[in-house]
């Protein structure tokens, strides 16, 4: 995964933009990291740790840089090579003159460097293959490095980057810098997320807009197969045949406090908490408050396109897939036929798709390498894409034909929440729009769904008031290491997002189940004192699911029912989490909020690293 930065200008403290941009990228990958700093006299000042940019910041902070004229830097996690300062980037070639930082995988790294005998390789990492390339050919076109003159090392450079770009298989975001053309930054995408930020009189890279969002919000979207040459004064675009390219550049409209804790201990926490601005901007102006609905102009799918598409078909991974699972039930519930995939399993079945099926694609990022390579073999099978992402620009959002944006800013805990229940606002418009157009809603029971989902947001601030409960259930666990997670119907996707989220953040075990699998199997494992989550909403899943929570206390276990006011004499639990009463459709947006609640104080209580946890990060563009 990783994250790269960048920076082409005069800024004295350009060490400080870039470790700034590095700390913002961390949900990307930290494992190690490191800097270049490069000085308009063509000084090279390089800098690596093994563990967080924290490190990376102190290592440095006595250093005094001068003349400062470009830098780059990068956060990494590992693919190639264990996480040591030897493979922390940024990497060199053989005598230190050549500096990148990459994102992504070089597939054909072994064929380059057997092919490189001659060259002093330091990393066990695929991305030292690329500047030991560049050199190469740099010595080849300036016929052993004879040329000083900088007008003659500008097209050598760019002409040696473009050469080597094209021997390069897999996924890259790169940054380079030569130091014999002080000022000046290639950088390069395929497959792996690269913007740039245009500023005045200096300008930014970053694998995402958080990474310079301080200084400009006027941001170009790199394409796969692009080039930027960047300096001080100029952004130019080319092709990988090096021909010029005009982009369009856009203003984002995130601001940067939305990136910062705002007085919360933990990322998570904060965003769990703006669960209620996150679903009332997805729904803003896509649901009128007088139970008109409309979908406005923002996409160009039209009344006869809705009408003639067969069924859904739902892709995403993690937390977007458990969005989808939840959305697969309100379509079918709506009478809309649904099927869903997780997106790395989707490839393989994608040539048997029903080809009038509409493809919905969620992910927050919208740079998940899975739901990506998914949503490319439906495109192939001649299914048309509908996105839903909360990250404008991004790779997902450009390849899909149709797309909507989730509201609900900046995402940066490495957990999911707030997206989670945003994706699940988009979808209720979706669901509501779609199946009024296909005629399975009348007017009046639209207006009604409309009507209550504009209540929503007020609902999930009210389910908030469960904090302090919860914190006093978490307390009760404290040295259980086993949970399990139950429930049916809609509800059931809950349950596996509640697992989900209590093993990433706190690296305990915890299952998901439908209820009505425990007795074909996992009840097995229930014994004294064991924690079971049960969540039921509908008078049918209580009716089901009371047999689970005593079948369950007969064994020893300890029952946590999520349920709304009006169940209590229908189930005997050991706690009970109450949610507002709603109806079916849109019980997950509330009981999903109980259980990240439980999973964060769970992982607190364990000192745990809440918002980075082990082995994780945030945008997985690798698969
Ligand atoms: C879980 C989590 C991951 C992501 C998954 C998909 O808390 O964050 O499971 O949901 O990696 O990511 P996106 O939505 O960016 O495609």
């Amino acid at each position: 995964m990783c994250g790269i930065v960048g920076y082409a200008g005069e800024k004295n403290n350009a060490w400080e933009v870039l470790l700034k941009g590095l700390k913002r990228l961390e949900y990307r990958g930290y494992d190690s990291c490191g800097i270049a700093i490069e000085s308009s006299k063509g000084e090279l000042f390089l800098d690596r740790v093994k563990g967080r940019v924290e490190a990376l910041s102190e290592k440095i902070s006595n250093k005094k840089y001068k003349n400062i004229s470009a830098g780059i830097a990068h956060t990494r996690w590992a693919t190639h090579g264990v996480p040591n300062e030897e493979n922390a980037h940024p990497h060199t070639d053989c005598d230190g003159s050549i500096v990148i930082v990459h994102n992504g995988i070089i597939e054909n790294y072994i064929e380059i460097k057997n092919e490189l005998k001659d060259h002093n390789f330091k990393s066990d990492t695929d991305t030292e293959v690329i500047v030991h390339l560049i050199e190469d050919n740099i010595k080849k076109l300036n016929k052993g490095g004879k040329s000083n003159r900088l007008e003659m090392l500008h097209p050598i450079f760019f002409q040696a980057f473009l050469n080597t770009l094209n021997k390069l298989k897999g996924s890259f975001a790169i940054a380079v810098i030569w130091n014999k053309v002080p000022g000046v930054i290639l950088a390069a995408r395929r497959f792996s997320p690269l913007v740039i930020g245009k500023g005045e009189g200096e300008n930014f890279l970053s694998s995402d807009v958080a990474g310079f969002l301080e200084y400009t919000n006027n941001v170009y979207f790199m394409d796969d197969d692009e080039i930027a040459f960047i300096d001080k004064n100029n952004i130019v675009f080319f092709d990988f045949n090096g021909k010029k390219k005009n982009k369009d550049i856009k203003k984002i409209d995130w601001d940067i406090k939305m990136a910062e804790k705002g007085g919360y201990k933990h990322f998570m926490l904060k965003e769990i908490h703006e669960q209620e601005m996150g679903f009332e901007n997805t729904i803003a102006r896509r649901v009128l408050p007088v139970g008109e609905y409309i979908l406005n102009k923002e996409i160009n799918l039209t009344i006869e396109e809705i009408k003639n598409f067969s069924s859904i078909q739902f892709i995403a991974c993690g937390t977007a897939y458990h969005a989808a699972y939840v959305g697969k039930y309100l379509f079918e519930k709506l009478g809309i036929k649904s099927d869903i995939d997780l997106a790395s399993e989707f490839p393989q079945r994608a040539k048997i798709i029903d080809k009038k099926a509409l493809v919905i694609a969620i992910s927050q990022s919208g740079e998940t390498a899975d739901t990506l390579e998914a949503i490319r073999s439906a495109k192939k099978n001649g299914n048309k894409i509908f996105a839903i992402t909360n990250t404008v620009g991004s790779t997902i959002s450009r390849e899909s034909d149709y797309v909507i944006y989730t509201h609900c800013g900046p995402e940066i805990a490495v957990a999911s929440t707030k997206a989670f229940t945003a994706q699940l606002a988009a979808l209720y418009v979706l669901a509501l729009h779609f199946s009024y157009i296909k005629g399975n809603l009348l007017i009046t029971k639209a207006r009604e769904f409309a009507e209550e989902l504009l209540e929503i947001p007020k609902l999930i601030k009210k389910t908030l008031e469960c904090e302090e409960y919860v914190k006093e259930i978490v307390d009760k666990f404290e040295d259980r290491n086993d949970y399990l997670f139950i429930a049916r119907g809609i509800n059931y996707p809950i349950a596996l997002e509640g697992a989900l989220k209590l093993k990433e953040i706190s690296y305990l075990h915890a299952e998901g189940y439908a209820a009505g699998e425990m007795k074909h199997g996992p009840i097995a494992i229930i014994s004294d004192g064991m924690p079971v989550v049960a969540i039921a909403t509908t008078q049918t899943e209580l009716d089901l699911i009371k047999g689970n929570i005593e079948e369950t206390k007969a064994r020893g276990g300890k029952v946590i029912a999520i349920a709304d006011e009006d169940s209590k004499k229908f189930i005997r639990p050991d706690f009970y989490i109450k949610i507002p009463k709603v109806s079916e459709y849109f019980a997950p947006v509330l009981t999903v909020i109980p259980l990240q609640l439980f999973a964060y104080y769970t992982a607190l209580k364990r000192g745990r690293d809440i918002d980075k946890p082990r082995n994780l990060a945030k945008s997985v563009t690798v698969r």
